[in-house]
């Protein structure tokens, strides 16, 4: 149970780290995992104090239940097995992946990592449990104190370091994301990244940015979403930039840590949505330069 404990920490301090620390936005079903992982971080620490010998009980509903909300957000990122838009129709969306390690790692992988430690530990803690609390002399078995606290303390302690450095880093790593907008695409001739404007392109990029990409965080008519996206529409930054320039900007989108962020909530970059070709995303900045 010590090393759910662990997991359930290391859950809950990630978790706050992406979305306090890196500004990323949680969605709907991030938030029923985080309803299912935060608990545990307070009760496998209660449980292990009191030596509550009951404690796996209490924690597999939860856990298990996470591992079915999380193997369904993962599914829902990675295949087309359901539809994207049932569960998350305001606000940030399901679909997008924040975070992508080796092209397998997100978010609610992660949360699967954690929830499945969580679900076997318990269940060896089960069925190697003790019947009373003195141990095979007798002897009463010690308060685990000093054990539970220090992982505790010792995961506290790592993340503490995260947060306090992680905004200088997040900003370092921004730092040379906007030199790339000395990125190839900048200097390239403009003519084959050039938006072209014909109907049928605007129609494209108008269902992308509606169905797809943007319109969860910047909202309808690209008039933006208080605390989520800004507006787009009549939107001088999307006046003054070339296409190519534009392009760039949206693959790399702009981290909250940024110092040229305007309203501290992380544009993720490409939106959200990696897997658009410069095609599609030349097919937004159409429609977008529409509604100027
Ligand atoms: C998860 C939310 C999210 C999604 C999805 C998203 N954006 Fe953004 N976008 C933001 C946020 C937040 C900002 C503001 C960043 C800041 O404060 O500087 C932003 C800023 C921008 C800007 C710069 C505006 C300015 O005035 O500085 C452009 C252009 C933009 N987004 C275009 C897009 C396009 C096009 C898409 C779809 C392909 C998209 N965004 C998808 C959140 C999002």
């Amino acid at each position: 149970m010590l090393i759910a404990l662990a997991a359930a920490w290391i859950a809950t301090l990630g978790s706050l780290y992406f979305s306090e620390v890196r500004g990323y936005i949680p969605c709907t079903l991030c938030w029923y995992q985080r309803i299912l992982m935060y608990p545990l971080a307070g009760f496998i620490f209660i449980g292990l104090v009191r030596r509550d010998w009951n404690l796996p009980y209490y924690v597999l509903p939860f856990s298990v239940l996470g591992i079915f909300v999380s193997t369904y957000h993962y599914l829902l990122e990675k295949t087309s097995l359901f539809d994207a838009n049932t569960v998350c129709k305001q606000g940030a969306l399901c679909t997008t992946q924040w975070i992508n390690w080796f092209g397998f790692v997100t978010i609610p992988f992660l949360a699967l990592m954690g929830f499945l430690i969580i679900t076997i530990m318990s269940i060896i803690a089960l069925v190697q449990q003790q019947p009373s609390l003195e141990d095979a002399e007798g002897e009463p078995v010690r308060m685990p104190w000093l054990k539970v606290s220090g992982t505790v303390v010792a995961i506290l302690a790592v993340f503490a370091v995260l947060f306090i450095t992680g905004t200088t880093d997040a900003s370092a790593e921004q730092g040379s994301a906007a030199t790339t907008s000395a990125f190839p695409m900048a200097s390239v001739t403009p003519g084959p990244l050039q938006a072209v404007s014909s109907d049928a392109t605007v129609a494209r990029g108008k269902d992308l940015y509606y169905q797809v990409a943007c319109a969860a965080c910047h909202g309808m008519n690209a008039e933006g979403v208080p605390t989520l996206g800004n507006a787009l529409a009549k939107s001088e930054f999307i006046t003054g930039k070339s296409d190519a320039d534009l392009l760039a900007f949206l693959r790399a989108g702009r981290d909250a840590s940024s110092p040229d962020n305007t309203t501290g909530v992380t544009m993720p970059p490409s939106g959200g949505r990696p897997d658009l070709s410069d095609d599609d995303m030349l097919a937004v900045i159409a429609y977008l330069r529409t509604m100027q």
